[in-house]
């Protein structure tokens, strides 16, 4: 710990920096994150990523395994079909291990050539699994897809032999769905068993961020046709992608449980918009193609200890006490002047994106949310003065959370909250006057 702290005071970035423009030798240093491995420190040196070709390791799978298996443990029922969504740096920070959960959840494992160099996927057999190898449709994000070529085809060739097994179908989900589309549509069963979908080549996130965001949309279902819209792209074991909304939506209608890894500390579910984005789009995608019935929502927390699976709505609420509403968080956040401010009202409006994608925030958040950065007349002046045009989105943020029908404060409240909101927008508009 000393070493640490010695080293995180020096400041070699500069040093660095100004060292490789005067073209001299920058030494080389893995990347990563630095809870996971001190062997980053010191900064300023020239950060390498990681071997494709070693993805996920043996250490990643045994790690995923031991997270799927938390999660099966989580969930009250053996699921049919889960959803799992895959980002490019969550899976380079970890060696692999949230990609190696899919893998593990399927009943497979990566195969490697006499070099020892990833070529793809072999499952394990049924008597040494235990369990019904479950249908996993995973989502993946943009920059995974660019980031991880051979992992894509990889996980692409574990659905595929999983649904080309003779099995029988009850111990293998994949197989059982898979069959079932492939008479039905009259495709082929390599078809019917794609089940790594996203963006079309070139193109990033599911766009619901941004409709939550500009208030762009009427009925949640909306955000679910974007979802649909962006995320319907097969990649099959060729790397090739091709468009299937139709069979993204099938195997949507299996879907018990969605989730997605938390692997950094650095962040929550309601700091950055792309959660929600994803696993909450998914979820709504989810929703609509059961007719309504909403899947079980989990986080698999890995950033510290063995790991914890927690439902969405305690994550929400965990973050909000933990982070929105604890003081110590939210004045760090306001040392930074009007950036602090545009943090504590992305909080919020990440919120409302999971209450729009997904239901699961429990009212008090909103309350409590309103109560402490808008009711309360010091915090409301510190917040406008440092940030006006922010305080006067987080006002009207919560009153568009009402709007929605997401929480229902008494008359008083609802006076008071619309009271502020509309002595923000005065401000604002002074302001734009002068
Ligand atoms: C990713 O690494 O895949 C990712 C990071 C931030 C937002 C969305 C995706
Ligand atoms: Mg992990």
């Amino acid at each position: 710990k000393a070493r640490v702290d010695a080293l995180l005071q020096e400041e070699t970035e500069l040093a660095g920096l100004l060292r490789a423009m005067a073209g001299r030798f920058t030494p080389p240093v893995p990347g990563g994150d630095l809870i996971r491995s001190t062997d980053v420190l010191p900064t300023g040196r020239n950060i390498h990523a990681f071997d494709p070709f070693r993805m996920p390791t043996e250490f990643a799978c045994r790690d995923g395994a031991k997270q799927a298996e938390l999660l099966l443990a989580t969930h009250k029922t053996l699921p049919r079909t889960v959803a799992l969504v895959l980002w490019g740096s969550d899976n380079i920070k970890s060696d692999g291990a949230p990609l190696a959960q899919a893998l593990a959840l399927i009943g497979a494992k990566p195969r490697f050539d006499s070099f020892g160099r990833i070529s793809g996927a072999d499952l394990i057999p049924l008597e040494e699994l235990g369990r019904p190898r479950i249908d996993v449709v995973m989502t993946l994000s943009g920059i995974f897809r660019d980031l991880l070529p051979l992992q894509t085809r990889m996980l692409a060739e574990a659905a595929k032999k999983a649904a080309e097994a003779d099995e029988p179908l009850e111990l293998n989900y994949i197989r059982a769905h898979a069959w079932v589309y492939a008479q039905e549509n009259g495709v082929d069963l390599e078809t019917a068993a794609l089940r790594v979908f996203s963006n079309a080549e070139g193109a990033y996130g599911a766009n619901v961020n941004a409709l939550v965001d500009s208030s762009a949309f009427g009925d949640e279902d909306e955000l679910a046709d974007a979802y649909e819209a962006r995320k319907s792209f097969a990649y099959g074991v060729n790397g090739k992608a091709a468009a299937n909304p139709a069979l993204l939506q099938e195997t949507l209608k299996t879907v018990d449980v969605a989730y997605q890894n938390l692997e950094s500390v650095e962040l929550g579910v309601t700091t950055v918009d792309h959660y929600f984005d994803t696993l909450g789009g998914i979820s709504r995608a989810v929703k609509r193609a059961r007719g309504g019935q909403e899947a079980a929502i989990y986080i698999s927390d890995t950033t510290r200890g063995k790991g914890k699976v927690r439902t969405l709505q305690d994550q929400v609420a965990l973050e909000t006490r933990s982070r929105s509403l604890n003081p110590k968080w939210f004045e760090g956040m306001l040392k930074h002047g009007a950036e602090g401010v545009r943090q504590i009202e992305a909080q919020v409006t990440n919120t409302m994106g999971w209450s729009a994608t997904t239901g699961k925030v429990e009212p008090w958040v909103y309350q409590r949310l309103s109560e402490t950065f808008v009711l309360d007349e010091d915090m409301r002046a510190r917040l406008a003065d440092l940030n006006p045009t922010a305080s006067s989105r987080m006002a009207n943020r919560l009153l568009e959370a009402h709007d929605r029908n997401y929480w229902h404060p008494d008359a008083e409240m609802l006076a008071a909250l619309q009271d502020a909101a509309d002595a923000l927008e005065d401000r604002l508009e002074g302001i734009a006057a002068e």
